[in-house]
């Protein structure tokens, strides 16, 4: 064959194969279709390229004519493939970006609301009721060490008084707390008076029946002053009562004892319900009153074991029980009822 013959041939073929090229470019639809189209034409076993590794073997005056169509027709190609490639990248993006788009304006899966638990009710209005007078919210462990527990409340060991709180001991000389007066003991330890505090948390005895659960809460109070006498202890939890169980609530001190006050009371509220006056309550089952807390003067003995001067200070404190209270104020005749997790339960508040 001769040289002429064979650069036409060469420059014919050029031209067939852009003119292939071409249209398979403009005809790809997706990035894909059009990364093969490259490689068919312009990849390293495509036709073309071949045709321009075989140009050394030209006629020198072939060279040039078939290596310039060549260049051209790649050239072409390229910018074909580029133009193409931003236009279908930018509908497919489009295309994305509509599939993926979320309407935000469609109405949210509705998420089913939960509702307090009434002992925590109560536990957060008597907590807002204290910290509206200045008290802050004070915390401690549930196991606590049985001097906290009892030693430095002023029951030492050995004393009967232990033997009345049903008491989950655990390893030596720790229990789970059978009260949250404990609180008492670690805050005055840490700071020095005037102290005014209030302590929810969970206290656990020995004990379960309609009216006693093993676990169980309490919101302790104390209040430690210059000055400080009954008649505040009484005024404070008045207005209290009055403030859970209703602005006409009446309140009453009956003497008691616990072994950290002296001397110690128990505080008894008028029946919210009845008023008093209905011997058929189901509240107050006709006591007209409800027992609510225990309470008193701390005992001059607890001040001094945590360093207060007892002649100079004195003291309040009080520990009532927001289970109870509960019951009470719902009408809720079994304490087990609040423990089990029942939402057909918990749903009704
Ligand atoms: N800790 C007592 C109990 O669990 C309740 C109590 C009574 C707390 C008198 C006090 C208090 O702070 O002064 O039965």
């Amino acid at each position: 064959m001769c040289y002429h013959s064979r650069s036409m041939t060469a420059a014919g073929r050029i031209e067939e194969l852009r003119a292939e090229a071409l249209s398979a470019v403009a005809s790809a639809d997706t990035t894909g279709e059009l990364e093969s189209a490259r490689v068919k034409y312009l990849g390293r076993s495509a036709e073309l390229t071949e045709i321009k590794k075989s140009i050394r073997d030209l006629a020198p005056e072939d060279r040039k004519t078939v290596g310039a169509a060549s260049n051209r027709a790649t050239k072409e190609i390229e910018d074909a493939l580029a133009g193409r490639l931003d236009r279908l990248s930018a509908a497919e993006r489009e295309e994305r970006l509509r599939s993926e788009a979320l309407d935000v304006t469609l109405p949210g899966t509705p998420y089913p609301r939960g509702s307090l638990h009434p002992s925590l009710r109560i536990i957060d209005e008597v907590v807002d009721f204290f910290v509206g007078l200045g008290y802050r919210v004070a915390e401690g462990p549930e196991v606590e060490t049985d001097y906290y527990n009892f030693t430095a409340l002023n029951i030492p060991p050995g004393h009967p008084a232990r033997t009345m709180q049903d008491t989950f001991f655990l390893d030596e000389g720790l229990v789970l707390r059978t009260h949250t007066s404990p609180v008492q003991i670690r805050t005055m330890l840490s700071q020095e008076p005037p102290v005014y505090v209030v302590c929810p948390g969970r206290t656990y005895r020995r004990d379960s029946d309609p009216t006693h659960t093993p676990m169980f809460n309490q919101i302790e109070g104390l209040a430690v002053d210059e000055g400080l006498s009954l008649s505040h202890l009484k005024g404070t939890l008045a207005a209290m009562a009055r403030q859970v169980f209703g602005e006409g609530v009446k309140v009453r001190l009956r003497p008691s004892y616990f072994q950290f006050t002296e001397p110690s009371v128990e505080l008894d509220v008028s029946c919210f319900n009845c008023g008093g006056a209905d011997p058929n309550c189901k509240v107050c089952r006709g006591a007209g009153w409800l027992e609510m807390l225990g309470a008193g003067m701390v005992d001059p003995a607890v001040l001094e074991e945590v360093g207060y001067d007892s002649e100079r200070y004195t003291g309040f404190a009080f520990g009532m029980g927001p289970d109870r209270m509960a019951m009470a104020r719902y009408g809720i005749p079994d304490l087990r009822l609040f423990f089990e997790g029942d939402l057909r339960f918990l749903r009704q508040f």
